[in-house]
């Protein structure tokens, strides 16, 4: 049956642990929850409040913070338990592979390119809007309208080449090996909480309550604090969605965790913890500086304080920006790679894929192929339509990380992880999973619709899926190792006739 193909969790932690390649075990619970607001912070609070403010949520966008920041820590108290039991490197790839089996696993591992790869184009096309806000603002170069833009956006252009330039320089860092040093990631990641508090000290004394009810009006709906009613703070709570995004990085550094059963959990709840505060004050500030309806750009906060005379703090923002944003570029585009690479040796795609460089030991030719890829949807794809399918991605592996729980209990009841949910295997995995099944569906809040009736973002998921599912049937499904093993066992132990 299809769902009974599944890697013995034996040999995915054989496997752990001949890729160990010696890595020192030396992240503690800290330097986790340090990686995990590295991999969180980013796009999401620094570039799309705005959009989703404007067209939207408006000032409820506040309330959306909350809906989606309870979204996911659902699914990362799943994602705690799964990695306490399973503490090796990976992602949700693996762990569905050695427990709802191989056909589910594929269609995580598939949707995770849609979280990594275009949500990687959706930070880059962040980038290059602070990148040209900076240029601008200090009037070293205003980089031409048509190449600020896609053909798709409200002032059309031909393509962004800031955010495909990015890609492209960080391709070439990741084929060379650069890996970024935990010194490295602490020291951004505490540029980037410091911007994001020195946002909060300045903008706390320039709020303007009346901002948070302004009258009705073409560009700002029915006024009030929920200017498009409900359905749009649920639609905006789908799309900033992709703010929260970036916690299940920290289980991919289960081998280099000292105590990774117990850190682990601990890094993936404390740093979406300390996101979801910040995030919720930043935006209650944004909203109650400026009308929401003016913050439709792709810079809200360096905009906002601009807005009320501090031009020099909106410089001082960018840079923390562009720094940050960076590291999630960084980050993003790793793991695609590493989730192709697991997928490739488990023959579920071809072998270019684990073909690594002679010299710098990295997935080249995989790095590269996403290089361009990514470039090109940064380049030519408007960022509402990037981010929209980034967070049907992700979300569709949480639905499967979350009916796994159960699974995993059931299967395996003698693997003991140090963390187990409250309240038995089914209550919070169920409400994991209907609560990111909810956001999909609000995902089509004010996004384009095909025919007059079907959100585009849906469109593209089905297609993305449909390609997945021909793949896996055509390919991954006959060229499986674990099914060739299997295979193979079953050849020696049928008895022969003659
Ligand atoms: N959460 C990450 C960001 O907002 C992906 O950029």
């Amino acid at each position: 049956m299809l769902l009974q193909r599944v890697k013995p969790l034996a040999r995915i932690l054989a496997e752990g642990a001949d890729s160990d390649q010696g890595l020192k075990r030396s992240l503690g619970p800290w330097a986790l929850t340090a990686m995990g607001i590295g991999a969180i912070i980013g796009t999401g609070i620094f570039v799309l409040t705005g959009v989703a403010s404007a067209t939207r949520a408006g000032p409820s966008l506040t309330i959306s913070f909350i809906v989606a920041g309870v979204v996911s820590a659902l699914a990362a108290l799943c994602y705690a338990e799964v990695s306490s039991k399973v503490p090796i490197s990976g992602s949700a790839y693996t762990y569905a592979y050695a427990t709802v089996g191989e056909f589910l696993a594929w269609i995580v591992g598939w949707g995770l390119v849609l979280e990594y790869a275009l949500g990687a184009a959706t930070v880059s096309v962040g980038w290059s809007g602070y990148l040209t806000y900076i240029l601008h603002t200090l009037h070293l170069w205003d980089v031409p309208q048509v190449w600020q833009h896609n053909h798709w956006d409200a002032t059309p252009g031909i393509a962004n080449l800031p955010a495909a330039f990015i890609v492209l320089v960080i391709t070439a860092l990741l084929v060379r090996g650069t890996r970024e040093s935990g010194t490295v990631n602490a020291v951004i990641v505490a540029i980037k909480v410091a911007i994001v508090l020195f946002f909060i000290a300045i903008g706390i004394g320039h709020i303007d309550p009346a901002n948070y009810h302004l009258p009705p009006g073409p560009s700002t709906g029915a006024g009030g604090f929920f200017p498009f009613g409900w359905s749009g703070m649920l639609g905006g709570a789908a799309f900033i969605f992709f703010a929260y995004i970036g916690f299940d990085a920290v289980s991919t550094t289960a081998e280099e965790a000292k105590n990774p059963g117990k850190d682990l959990p601990f890094g993936i709840i404390t740093s979406l913890v300390i996101c979801t505060i910040l995030y919720i004050i930043v935006v209650a500030i944004l909203n109650g500086m400026v009308p929401f309806d003016k913050l439709n750009v792709s810079f809200p906060v360096a905009f906002a304080v601009n807005h009320v005379g501090l031009a020099w703090a909106g410089v001082v923002i960018s840079f923390g920006a562009i720094a940050g944003l960076t590291t999630v570029l960084l980050v993003m585009m790793f793991g695609q790679t590493r989730v192709f690479y697991a997928m490739s040796r488990d023959g579920l795609i071809p072998s270019a894929f684990t073909k690594l460089h002679p010299a710098w030991r990295t997935p080249y030719l995989s790095q590269i192929f996403f290089g361009v890829v990514i470039a090109a949807a940064g380049a030519f794809f408007p960022i509402s339509i990037l981010g929209s399918v980034t967070n049907l991605g992700t979300l569709i592996a949480f639905v499967l990380v979350a009916i796994s729980v159960p699974i995993l209990r059931k299967r395996h009841p003698d693997f003991k992880g140090s963390f187990q949910l409250p309240f038995g295997p089914y209550l919070i995995p169920i409400l994991s999973a209907a609560s990111a099944l909810g956001l999909i569906y609000f995902l089509r809040e004010g996004n384009p619709l095909v025919w007059g009736f079907f959100p585009l973002v849906w469109l593209v998921g089905l297609i993305w899926l449909t390609i997945g599912l021909i793949f896996y049937f055509s390919y991954g499904h006959r060229k499986s190792t674990v099914a060739l093993e299997e295979a193979e066992r079953l050849a020696i132990v049928q008895p022969r006739v003659n």
